[in-house]
């Protein structure tokens, strides 16, 4: 549910032949189903329905030329950023995983300075926020008052596979590994951009006994199929 899959829309596959050969990577770890998430960045990636949906009907063709029946569908990760304020402020629809569940990220410098205000329009306007590797912002290293609040206030946090491989490094595998403990993951994504990523995941013995003890996790707020 977190993946930069689409052809040359982000910083993700750029095109159609790595779109494929990323996705069936992945499919080989065993993972059935993609609800891949261009980035909504509106200083880099000007994506939109315009840009995503003809990207995934490109990656689709790919896939059904080789007769692949996996689930391919788009969402985006959204940036809380000026543009994305402006969307709320608009009432615009925003780009779902499923149920209404919408995908962002902060900035890795900072936290916005209206993160309350925003995730607050999220809600009003009926999306469930889920905040995006929280385990790879520097700031909130070990802010467990702040990560609380986020939970009390009903924000699902995702975890990306390759904090769990150590592959963004230690401080970012022990948050990572922190936040399962303390039962506060809903989501696991692969936040997949490239073959280095894939790499990293293939190559983790451990990743894939910690995904199974996180499925077994009775906090686990995810949805399924
Ligand atoms: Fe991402």
């Amino acid at each position: 549910m977190h993946s930069h899959l689409l052809p040359g829309i982000d910083d993700g596959a750029p095109d159609a032949a790595t779109s494929l050969q990323l996705l069936t990577g992945l499919q080989d770890l065993g993972i059935q189903g993609f609800i891949t998430t261009p980035h909504i960045l509106w200083d880099l990636y000007k994506n939109t329905a315009a840009t995503i949906e003809p990207a995934q009907q490109l990656l689709q063709a790919e896939l059904d030329l080789t007769n692949n029946p996996v689930l391919l569908e788009a969402a985006a990760e959204y940036l809380i950023d000026d543009y994305f304020s402006r969307l709320l402020q608009e009432k615009a629809p925003l780009r779902v995983l499923r149920n209404n569940h919408v995908l962002v990220e902060f900035s890795f410098v900072s936290m916005p300075y209206d993160w309350k205000k925003v995730f607050f329009d999220l809600q009003i306007q009926g999306y469930q926020p889920v905040l995006a590797h929280p385990e790879r912002y520097t700031y909130l290293f070990n802010k467990w008052p702040l990560l609380e609040e986020f939970r009390e206030m009903g924000i699902l946090l995702q975890v990306n596979l390759n904090s769990l491989t150590g592959y963004y490094g230690k401080p970012m595998q022990q948050q990572a590994q922190q936040l399962i403990k303390r039962q506060m993951v809903s989501f696991l994504g692969s936040d997949l951009h490239h073959q280095r990523h894939l790499d990293a995941l293939r190559q983790s013995s451990t990743l894939m006994p910690l995904v199974k003890d996180c499925l077994n996790n009775t906090a686990w707020k995810g949805f399924g199929k």
